[in-house]
């Protein structure tokens, strides 16, 4: 069984708060001991999440956990937002896929970052991603 803490979720609505997330995601990575390239891979996810929950969902809150199994320790992140939602999840996926401008791989290199992905939207009920980094 999985057990956790949970630190206190965190604001997201400039710039300066995707800033603070991807701060408070290495500072976490850090502890639990992730190695250099891991803790990277897992800001730079958080980044791209935060950042999309931005542009597309206005705005939201992320998550951090620490969870823990008997194997090892892992850092779990939830970016929640109630924006419009995704219509096509897979599809969103896709690299190159974008409806605003910009290079459409922030979602897809997400998942390929993340040791677990999962996502729940639909039109106007929001986006949930959450994502997994285990040491
Ligand atoms: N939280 C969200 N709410 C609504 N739509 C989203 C959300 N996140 C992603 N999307 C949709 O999925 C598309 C793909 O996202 P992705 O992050 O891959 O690309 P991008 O943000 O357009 O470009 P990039 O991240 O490369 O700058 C977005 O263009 C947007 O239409
Ligand atoms: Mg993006």
């Amino acid at each position: 069984m999985e057990s956790m803490t949970t630190d206190r979720p965190l604001r997201v609505d400039n710039s300066e708060d995707v800033v603070r997330v991807r701060q408070e995601v290495r500072k976490r990575a850090t502890e639990i001991g992730l190695s250099l390239v891991d803790q990277t891979k897992i800001v730079t996810a958080a980044s791209e999440l935060a950042r999309n929950m931005l542009d597309y969902g206005g705005g939201g809150i992320v998550t951090l956990e620490i969870v823990h199994n008997v194997a090892r320790r892992g850092l779990r992140l939830a970016f929640i937002d109630e924006g419009p939602g995704i219509a096509d999840i897979e599809h969103a996926l896709e690299n190159g896929v974008t409806t605003g401008g910009g290079l459409g791989l922030g979602l897809g290199g997400a998942r390929r970052l993340s040791n677990e992905f999962e996502i729940e939207s639909a039109p106007g009920k929001g986006t949930k991603v959450v994502i997994t980094r285990w040491k």
